[in-house]
């Protein structure tokens, strides 16, 4: 389904004709078994009692075997069981049945919920709250699974038990019958009004639901920052707070539901209690007979389950459509674009050469970050770009690996326009290393390798160049440490050292190191970029940095201010011009 539409979920569910026909049959079945059942009784009262012409036990006496009123009566007994059993086992297979189309879909809506957000682009994925998105996928996934549930399950067994009571009651006697058939069709109509309200209360809900989760999770994941800044108070305060609405618009939605279906069963209730007089009316003023009354009593509860799963599949119907709303916003959510055929620039070469022409570039926000801003890195070169914190450099770098898409010029990569490589391509072969790494909550092993298979000699290879030995060697469980979120275990150096292995083992083309060592010691970095420089050799090397010390070997030098390119050249060149910039720097 390409948006979630109640349409779109009926055509998910036509795709499994096999078992919903299998099901349908079932439930008919158990639902036969259980509608005929109230006809034996009223017959024996009818039969035994009252001592009326012998149609069902003449049968059984002629057919089976003639036995005493009491045979009968146990003989029905035992049947009548038997048949509840026997519908019971039906029931639980049917069950099964349908659970299984609902959840088959269900899974493959979130699937594909979980396949959009793959590829969304930064910027989207900036605007929203992990939580709330969560909540789309966890609860609004679940109402659209409890519609698909009750409806494939309950709607055409509703439908036909209603039909079938309502033959049996005519036959019984039509014009009672007919008074049901018409206030039936009341019932419904009044409770698809009230329904409607529901629908908008349940997304309320929904929406809070979304909320809660979202602070809750905010304030769990800056539990350390809150804590630093005795700030417990306010974050927990506003979790409990939306936790409260949560709590006002979910019983509002409970009660008020509720009250539409209790308004909606007292509607059938009451006509219920019409029927049955009207019932006893017709005892005492034409020839229906107290079997066969007691029997219409029957037919009439059996007819008030089918009639409630269609009061409640209206409810349900309501809610589902309000999900599928949320769960649309999902669905569109801006996405990257998906390049098939793309060109491999990268492919059979050492490295390339990046070039800049005429960039432009603004957040959501608007304001302008990056302006005409044209550099050119050629192949093999090693290029620092220096600048005020908040000039735009991790925005350039970012525009570089495709996280960002330009508003405004292009980005060649050895020649090609960025335009013609897929994005997979390009951050295969260009790897960015971020001041803050991020780190999976998993062993240090994983973190380097990122689940792809390294020989051991390559691992140790990697550690050895990112000056993370030691490091390792004084973990109890060497490279098996598990890291904790977001690689709390570790200190801010040990993760960019981190980070720079998982680089190494990955080999890249092109290298982006943003401020990617600034929380090392001198000593330590020194260390590194010497043990680095056989690695490095060859390869488009872009580094942004603060330290003079890291960049004065750079081959060219580009200065950002604001978000523009103000200057560029040699070390040298840069030393003679006596860059403003360039000369502060330590
Ligand atoms: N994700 C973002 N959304 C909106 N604005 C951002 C985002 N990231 C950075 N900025 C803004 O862009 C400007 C440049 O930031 P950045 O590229 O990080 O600078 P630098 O790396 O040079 O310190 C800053 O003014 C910053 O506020
Ligand atoms: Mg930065």
């Amino acid at each position: 389904m390409s948006r979630c539409t109640i349409n779109a979920i009926f055509n998910e569910v036509k795709k499994y004709k096999k078992e919903f026909f299998l099901g349908q049959l079932i439930a008919i079945a158990s639902t036969i078994l259980i509608s005929i059942t109230p006809l034996f009784i009223p017959v024996l009262v009818d039969e035994l009692l009252l001592g009326h012409e012998p149609i069902l036990t003449g049968f059984i006496s002629k057919n089976v075997l003639s036995m005493s009123p009491m045979g009968y009566i146990f003989a029905i007994l035992f049947l009548l069981m038997l048949l509840r059993i026997f519908a019971s086992l039906l029931s639980v297979l049917q069950t099964r049945i349908f659970s299984i189309i609902s959840k088959d879909i269900t899974y493959k809506l979130r699937i594909k919920l979980l396949e959009h957000l793959k590829r969304v682009t930064l910027k989207e994925y900036e605007n929203f709250s992990v939580g709330e998105i969560t909540s789309k996928l966890v609860t609004d996934c679940e109402s659209v699974d409890d519609f698909i549930g009750s409806t494939t399950s309950k709607l055409i067994v509703a439908v036909l038990t209603l039909i079938f009571s309502t033959i049996i009651l005519l036959w019984i006697n039509w014009q009672l019958a007919l008074f049901i058939l018409i206030t039936n069709p009341v019932v419904v109509f009044f409770t698809a009004k009230i329904s409607r309200n529901i629908g908008k209360l349940k997304k309320d809900t929904n929406k809070s639901v979304a909320t809660f989760q979202s602070n809750a999770s905010e304030t769990l994941e800056l539990f350390h920052q809150i804590k630093a800044t005795n700030k417990e108070d306010y974050f927990f305060n506003k979790t409990t707070q939306s936790a409260k609405e949560l709590r006002n618009f979910a019983v509002k939605f409970n009660y008020k539901s509720d009250m539409a279906m209790k308004w909606s069963s007292l509607l059938f209730l009451n006509g219920y209690e019409i029927f049955r007089a009207a019932g006893l009316l017709a005892v005492m003023y034409s020839d229906l007979s107290v079997g066969l009354m007691l029997a219409i009593f029957s037919y009439l509860w059996i007819m008030a389950g089918p009639t409630q799963d269609i009061i409640n599949f209206q409810y349900s119907l309501a809610s589902a459509k309000a999900s599928c709303e949320r769960i649309n916003e999902i669905l569109s959510l801006e996405q990257e674009e998906l390049v098939a055929n793309g060109t491999n620039p990268f492919f059979n070469k050492e490295s390339i050469g990046i070039e800049l022409k005429n960039i432009t570039f603004s957040y959501k926000s608007g304001k302008k970050i990056l302006k005409h801003i044209n550099m050119k890195f050629i192949k093999g070169e090693h290029i620092a770009i220096v600048g005020a914190s908040g000039s735009g450099k991790t925005t350039l770098a970012n525009l570089m690996v495709g996280f960002y898409m330009p508003d405004g010029g292009e980005i060649f990569y050895d020649g090609v326009e960025s335009k013609n490589i897929a994005l997979f391509t390009i951050r295969e072969n260009i790897h960015l290393i971020l001041q803050q790494p991020k780190l999976f909550n998993d062993t240090i092993r994983f973190n380097l390798t990122l689940g792809e298979s390294f020989s051991e000699d390559q691992i140790e290879n990697a550690i050895e160049l990112a000056q993370l030995g030691d490091v390792v060697g004084a973990l109890d469980d060497g490279l098996q440490t598990k890291l904790g979120r977001d690689g709390i275990r570790l200190s801010g150096g040990q993760r960019q050292r981190v980070a720079m292995a998982r680089m190494i083992l990955h080999d890249p083309k092109v290298v982006i190191l943003d401020e990617s060592t600034s929380a090392l010691d001198t000593h330590t970095e020194i260390r590194l970029f010497h043990d680095l420089k056989r690695f490095l050799e060859g390869k488009t090397v872009i580094t942004i940095a603060h330290r003079l010390s890291t960049i004065q070997n750079a081959d060219m030098i580009f200065v950002l201010e604001n978000g523009e390119l103000v200057d560029s050249g040699t070390p040298q060149e840069m030393l003679a011009k006596e860059n403003s910039y360039f000369a502060n720097m330590k």
